[in-house]
């Protein structure tokens, strides 16, 4: 079996090199919420527009949405959230903890074992006031999920785009539950991102679309650098759908704590047209022109958090090992979600070093996330860059003035090249995009760190 991610090892290095912080941190930390640092907020937009573009950008049948957080509370009467979005809450009467009835395991607190209260459902949507007066008839609700937008959004879409079917709709954004158990750092908050499909098929096509989705989902995770083996998939029974599923599998991963929901992929069926239609008055029904028949599409929706994708690509990179006689720990991230792809790093703070190193430092940031570090060893600075994924360093040294070429350093494998510094944008603009990473440009000589140059 795999061996399992230290959690603590992992919020630490979080913490301290500035990918994710305590949300309000100087005022004690606000329970389950989280900032994303310098170097988290690169991480979790690089993930966004992988998505953004193997979902949106590379497809002909999709088209991108960004709706609104607040929508009119009459949608979430149709969606089923009003009635149905809760969970089973119980409370300690001792320690006055509470927890969700259906995660424990006995009848007794967890933390203290004293007596529970009989559980009560609890609604899980916030609530809020829209204009100034806090009454009934001004109460919205933040979004517990990006999907009700598309759905109250598929006229539009249809009419203005002429899509046909199948087509889909995607959109990415900020979803809010108030959970009553959170935890396993940014895996479950109130506050998070989702980034969701749904996809409009006509209803005899919608199992070989659901099968389609589960492959495409799985492929998008491995295709950027998750292991398979910590990838699986679990059909849902049949008591565990939810209200509006004829079928739905949850892509899981082995995170620290455990087999976990990272996406769920599910058929919704034509629940929510036709729940829109009612409470609407307003047909949303598809005018078929090969049979010339109005149908109600069926939806696949698979459905994705930002941050549990954030939390498995971290899980997945961490690796701990030693190179050059030290011991390093290091992000194997893909290069396409490394915050920084590349790190300037002079071999000394000479001066003499300084402008040929900001000249190629200011060059290669116009394409490029690119740091520059001239302080310290230069075998503290690699593994600094190691420990936050960054997969080339550059090194300028004295020879450099000499012969106009630089070393580029790999993450991964250790190896070194040295070429001239005016193929240097060209050559890392062909690694990044995955090309071999040791093929030389003209004038190149290669090398593994630690060894002589070849
Ligand atoms: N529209 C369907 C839907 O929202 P869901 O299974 O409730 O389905 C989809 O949520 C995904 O959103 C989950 O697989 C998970 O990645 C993410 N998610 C849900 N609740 C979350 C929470 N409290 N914190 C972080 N991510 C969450």
């Amino acid at each position: 079996m795999a061996e399992l991610v230290d959690m603590a090892k992992l919020v630490s290095l979080c913490q301290r090199r500035g990918f994710i912080f305590p949300s309000s941190e100087i005022y004690g930390g606000l329970s389950s919420c989280w900032d994303y640092g310098p170097l988290g907020v690169e991480l979790k937009q690089n993930v966004k527009k992988a998505w953004w573009r193997a979902i949106v950008q590379e497809r002909g049948d999709m088209v991108g949405l960004d709706a609104g957080i607040l929508m009119h509370p009459r949608v979430w009467e149709a969606s089923g959230h009003l009635k149905g979005f809760s969970d089973p809450l119980v409370e300690c009467k001792n320690c006055h903890l509470r927890w969700r009835s259906d995660e424990l395991k006995g009848n007794v607190c967890p933390s203290c074992g004293g007596e529970l209260t009989e559980p009560r459902m609890f609604n899980l949507m916030f609530k809020t006031f829209m204009g100034p007066t806090e009454e009934e008839a001004s109460i919205v609700y933040l979004r517990p999920e990006t999907a009700q937008g598309m759905f109250v959004n598929f006229e539009n879409v249809v009419n203005t785009t002429r899509k046909r079917l199948p087509f889909g709709i995607a959109q990415m954004g900020k979803a809010f539950r108030n959970e009553i158990t959170t935890g396993n750092f940014i895996f479950r908050s109130r506050e998070f991102e989702q980034m969701e499909i749904e996809f409009f098929v006509k209803p005899d096509t919608a199992k070989q679309w659901f099968d389609y989705w589960v492959k495409e989902r799985l492929g998008w995770y491995t295709g950027l650098g998750i292991k398979k083996e910590n990838l699986k998939l679990r059909p849902h029974t049949k008591e565990e759908l939810a209200h509006y599923a004829k079928e739905c599998s949850d892509i899981e991963y082995l995170f620290p704590m455990g087999w976990s929901e990272l996406e769920g992929i599910a058929n919704r069926g034509d629940f929510d047209l036709v729940q829109h239609s009612k409470f609407s008055g307003k047909s949303l029904s598809y005018y078929d022109e090969e049979t010339k028949e109005h149908i109600t599409p069926y939806i696949i929706e698979p459905s994705a958090g930002v941050d549990r994708s954030v939390l498995a690509f971290l899980c997945d990179a961490y690796d701990e090992d030693i190179a050059e006689g030290e011991k390093r720990a290091l992000l194997h991230l893909h290069p396409d979600l490394a915050p920084i792809k590349v790190a300037i790093l002079p071999l000394s703070r000479k001066e003499t070093l300084s402008p040929m190193s900001k000249e190629i430092y200011a060059d290669l940031r116009r394409s490029f996330m690119t740091q520059y570090d001239d302080a310290q060893s230069i075998g503290r600075r690699y593994r600094r860059q190691d420990e936050i994924g960054t997969p080339f360093c550059v090194t300028v040294d004295f020879q450099s003035l000499e012969d106009k070429q630089v070393t580029i350093r790999e993450r991964d494998s250790l190896r070194q090249i040295r070429l001239p510094i005016a193929e240097l944008k060209k050559t890392l603009q062909t690694k990044l995009e995955g090309e071999d990473l040791f093929v030389l440009p003209p004038g190149g000589s290669v090398w593994k760190e630690g060894e002589a140059s070849k």
